[in-house]
């Protein structure tokens, strides 16, 4: 495993940006990071949605969200997003929500419920020249580590097309059944992973 690989596997501090709770602040900065991991906020909309039209659209013809729900997101829960930039180039990204019943339903596409002690991912995609790097994989981590670390959020939920249950379950997902989610004639898996070892993780990670 490269160098790099093991340093972005090690959770640590995510930058958030300025405007958000607990925000260092911006700070001059003379050359890109390498690599950058931190929320999202509603000006990164616009690269999120061009990865996710081309991951998605040229796919299956739908995007789990459009523009305007991406920018809804990321104003209404940035901390619960998370993009990878390199060089300041975002390459990767998590967009999430809570929910608040145990199962997704065709409202838990659109809405955030405040309260809810789920994260609900609605979406991860790696850019196509990126992909199959490992990429999403650490990306996901990172993101169960993050949102772990918010005391409210006991559990992560998704929905994903079958053959990408085995890459979900790697990550301590299992699958909850079919989804009564249906999107035209694509159906999915719903899975759903107990944040409480990765809370743990990173408490001793933190150490
Ligand atoms: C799915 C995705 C996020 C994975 O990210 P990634 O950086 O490519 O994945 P990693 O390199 O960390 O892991 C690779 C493994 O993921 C799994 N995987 C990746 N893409 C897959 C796909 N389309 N179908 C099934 N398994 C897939 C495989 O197990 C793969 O291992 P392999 O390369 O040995 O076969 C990325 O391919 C992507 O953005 N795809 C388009 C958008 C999408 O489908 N998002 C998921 C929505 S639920």
């Amino acid at each position: 495993m490269s160098t790099l690989s093991v340093h972005c596997l090690k959770p640590s501090a995510l930058h958030l940006p300025s405007g958000i709770p607990g925000s260092p602040g911006r700070q001059r900065r003379h050359t890109l990071p390498a690599n950058e991991f931190r929320c999202l906020t509603p000006e990164d909309a616009a690269g999120v949605f061009e990865i996710e039209r081309e991951a998605f659209v040229s796919v299956s013809g739908n995007c789990p969200l459009n523009l305007d729900e991406v920018r809804h997101f990321l104003t209404l829960c940035p901390e619960l997003s998370l993009g990878w930039f390199v060089e300041g180039r975002l390459v990767a990204f998590i967009i999430g929500s809570l929910w608040d019943e145990e199962r997704l339903t065709q409202a838990s596409l659109t809405l955030h419920r405040p309260g809810g002690r789920a994260a609900h991912l609605h979406v991860l995609a790696v850019h196509r020249t990126f992909r199959r790097q490992g990429k999403g994989s650490v990306l996901l981590w990172r993101y169960l580590h993050h949102v772990g670390g918010q005391p409210a959020v006991r559990r992560a939920v998704l929905m994903c097309e079958d053959p990408l249950v085995p890459f979900y379950q790697r990550f301590g997902f299992h699958p909850a059944g079919p989804c009564a989610i249906v999107v035209g004639s694509l159906t999915f898996t719903e899975m759903h992973c107990s944040l409480r070892g990765h809370a743990a993780l990173r408490r001793n990670s933190d150490r």
